[in-house]
């Protein structure tokens, strides 16, 4: 039995935010035990023009704070996206509104962007550069507006100005269920509005000799076919750096049954996602025609998950309810049961294997 399927009981007796709290300090303590890296060319990926020693990344809403970076690359992961963090800090929504499923290997949160705010965000991004080379390793930033803005534009441009210089990678996230009017960022006049405005800040930064990133757009698994339709062609007009595929659903995949909790309000992430969110990753490989970086999130808990949104068009993945359940020990099985598969395959790497199945 594994020191997390110990521990586990006991951090589920209590309530979900405090657990996570808790296991927040202890990673910021050094407390957690390191694991071993799996090293192999095989699993090295170029990501938008970023090396990634591994696929698989922590997904947005683990560490919104950015509290984790001197330790998080020891748990094996390949890469690391904190956030969502919004221009100002913010409470959230009332408790309780992060809920756990077991049976399903699932969560339920409305949290509602609930994090610091931008200036403790980008202290702790500049406090990492002095960091020893163990702590370093790719870093996104995921950012928001604030729920009481009038001009989420501008909060996005602010967040991309204030995040330029510091993290490797930003992602607009305009796909949590949990603010009102979010996810309407993805609708085509808007998300042109919004993608122009973000091109224009990245060309000023381009113009000040900060050096170049990649910029994600977070969507939704529960886009119709003309939003995806509309989405993709901005995408290649507009030449995002990529898509990360996908945020959590208001839906319920009724496969899954009646589960206490199933139909409280909020977005649902973990095992019941995973086929909705392969689909629509795979949807937009075919609709972007394999021209822009996919990113697959969204029910990832074994090898064989990770596997299947590489072959949908991921090149590479995230996770987070994974964790819930199984601790961090899940990153390495699923990177050396990733490994196995592809050499099964017959595979020299994961790029090889990107969308065979799309
Ligand atoms: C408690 C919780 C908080 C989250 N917060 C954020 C967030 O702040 N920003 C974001 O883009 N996604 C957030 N997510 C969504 C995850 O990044 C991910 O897209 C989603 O959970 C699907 O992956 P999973 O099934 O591996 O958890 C959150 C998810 C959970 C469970």
């Amino acid at each position: 039995m594994s020191f997390y399927q110990r521990i586990r009981p006991l951090l589920f007796r209590l309530e979900p935010e405090l657990a996570h709290g808790l296991l927040i300090r202890a990673l910021k303590m050094g407390l957690m035990p390191a694991m071993r890296q799996i090293n192999s060319p095989v699993l090295r990926v170029n990501l938008a023009g970023m090396m990634l020693p591994n696929p698989v990344g922590l997904a947005a809403g683990f560490d919104k704070n950015a509290e984790t970076l001197a330790h998080i690359f020891k748990q094996g992961f390949g890469w690391v996206e904190c956030g969502t963090v919004t221009p100002k800090p913010q409470i959230g929504n009332p408790k309780p509104r992060v809920l756990r499923l077991p049976e399903q290997e699932a969560i339920i949160n409305r949290l509602g962007f609930n994090n610091e705010g931008m200036v403790a965000f980008i202290g702790r991004l500049i406090e990492r550069q002095a960091m020893p080379k163990r702590a370093q390793g790719i870093v996104g930033s995921n950012i928001g507006k604030n729920k009481d803005s009038i001009d989420p534009n501008g909060d996005y441009v602010l967040g991309v100005k204030a995040l330029y210089p510091y993290a490797d990678y930003i992602t607009i996230n305009i796909s949590s269920p949990n603010t009102q009017g979010l996810r309407d960022l993805q609708h085509d006049e808007q998300l042109h509005a919004l993608l122009v405005s973000i091109e224009q800040t990245r060309q000023m930064m381009l113009a000040k000799g900060i050096e170049s990133r990649p910029i994600f757009i977070k969507l939704a698994p529960d886009l119709d076919n003309e939003q995806k339709a509309s989405i993709a062609k901005l995408a290649l007009e507009m030449k995002v750096g990529g898509l990360m595929i996908s945020n959590t659903t208001i839906t319920r995949p009724d496969v899954y049954g009646l589960a206490d909790h199933w139909m409280q309000s909020g977005g649902l992430s973990g095992k019941p996602l995973m086929s909705l969110s392969t689909q629509t990753l795979k949807d937009f490989y075919r609709l972007t025609e394999g021209k822009i970086a996919l990113i697959g999130v969204g029910g990832i808990a074994s090898a064989e998950d990770a596997y299947a949104k590489i072959r949908a068009g991921a090149t590479a993945v995230q996770l987070y309810s994974a964790l819930v359940y199984q601790g961090f020990g899940v990153v390495n099985r699923i990177n050396i049961g990733l490994l196995q598969l592809l050499i099964r395959d017959g595979y020299a790497n994961v790029i090889q294997a990107v969308g065979v199945d799309a």
